[in-house]
């Protein structure tokens, strides 16, 4: 039995605990927040939406852990976006969501299939979230947008949105403009909405989804920690290129295009060249190709492919099963959240 003082000590450290959390209730294996009651999950652990690494595999593993598991349109024709959610359906039972980048081509093939397959949750992102946000709301599907800014994230919340992304420079993939980082964008973005936030950029850890949580963010989404796990369908060379990468190994590149961080590597260095000589819009499309990040992250040509990762690359040391991230990521959330400071 616990001393009295101890116990009243604990319950002292739990109420901080709850106070802390924006509204969020914790307890030893789940946690009550707008997060979670608004996709019915466990944890506020979201796997993002990535090319060419998150089919129906990852979206389910991180499912049945607890999280949120995201099936990724953005590299599926069609067909595929449907295969992978009929076989997520197969395999799991639990909430799920498709990402949706809405420049893609595709777009309205691939809406109609989320409404005719019934997918619960969509994040779109890449676009304006005035154009699709009504008509999946009409039937029932709760909508997530991504952003990069507080300014984009008041729009998405008049546009109707259930809750926001907001994604800082340190992520994998495509970034803002702005080059905000998520330390200072979540702050920004939790005093212009009131709807849920999720954070998003540089999250690895149970720690750092702590302190995400104590700058006004509800849930946090992982993308470069998920590359690196056994259900990924990214290429085993780049899982282990990203396990070897270390600080300021990543870059954004492509600024006149869609800025996007890159592991610096052979095919890196000619877009450096060529935007270091001047080169236009056009030029670089060319450079850039049409395959350039399938043949990187998915068919593993490690020089001329286009190796999307986040800054947080550097922290990460194993390919582990998405379950396991998931499990430890919400042990050190709850063991921080007990003791804070301690390290
Ligand atoms: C390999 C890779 C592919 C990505 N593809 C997409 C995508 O198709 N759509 C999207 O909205 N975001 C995409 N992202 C961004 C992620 O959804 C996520 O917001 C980001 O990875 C979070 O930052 P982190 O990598 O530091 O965890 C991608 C990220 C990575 C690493």
């Amino acid at each position: 039995m616990q001393h009295p003082v101890l116990q009243e000590e604990s319950s002292i450290i739990i109420l901080i605990v709850q106070f802390m959390l924006f509204e969020g209730t914790i307890t030893a294996d789940t946690f009550d927040n707008r997060i979670t009651r608004l996709f019915g999950i466990k944890y506020p652990i979201i796997q993002a939406g990535m090319i060419w690494a998150s089919g129906w595999r990852l979206a389910a593993a991180v499912s049945r852990a607890g999280g949120l598991g995201i099936i990724g349109a953005g590299s599926m024709y069609p067909d595929i976006l449907r295969e992978n959610i009929q076989k997520y359906k197969q395999a799991c039972d639990q909430p799920f969501a498709v990402n949706l980048p809405l420049l893609y081509p595709d777009i309205e093939q691939l809406v109609c299939i989320i409404i005719e397959e019934k997918v619960p949750i969509v994040f779109t992102s890449a676009g304006n979230p005035k154009t699709w946000t009504a008509k999946l709301k009409e039937k029932g599907i709760t909508v997530v947008h991504v952003v990069s800014s507080a300014k984009f994230a008041k729009k998405c919340e008049d546009a109707g949105v259930d809750a926001v992304v907001a994604e800082g420079f340190e992520a994998g993939g495509h970034n803002g403009r702005e080059e905000t980082t998520t330390l200072c964008l979540i702050p920004n973005v939790r005093q212009a909405i009131n709807i849920p936030l999720i954070a998003a950029g540089g999250i690895a850890t149970g720690r750092a989804m702590y302190a995400m949580m104590a700058l006004g963010a509800e849930g946090v989404q992982m993308g470069s920690r998920f590359v690196c796990t056994e259900e990924a369908s990214s290429h085993r060379a780049f899982k282990e290129a990203v396990v070897a990468a270390h600080e300021g190994d990543t870059v954004l590149a492509l600024k006149q295009l869609t800025p996007v961080r890159l592991i610096k590597n052979a095919f890196y260095q000619k877009v450096h060249e060529a935007e270091t000589k001047g080169a236009d819009v056009t030029e670089l499309e060319a450079l850039l190709g049409h395959r350039r990040a399938k043949l990187g992250m998915f068919e593993g040509n490690m020089e001329e492919g286009e190796l999307e990762i986040g800054q947080v690359s550097s922290i990460i040391n194993d390919i582990k099963p998405a379950g396991d991230v998931v499990k430890e990521v919400w042990e050190e959330f709850t063991e921080t959240a007990a003791h804070p400071f301690k390290y």
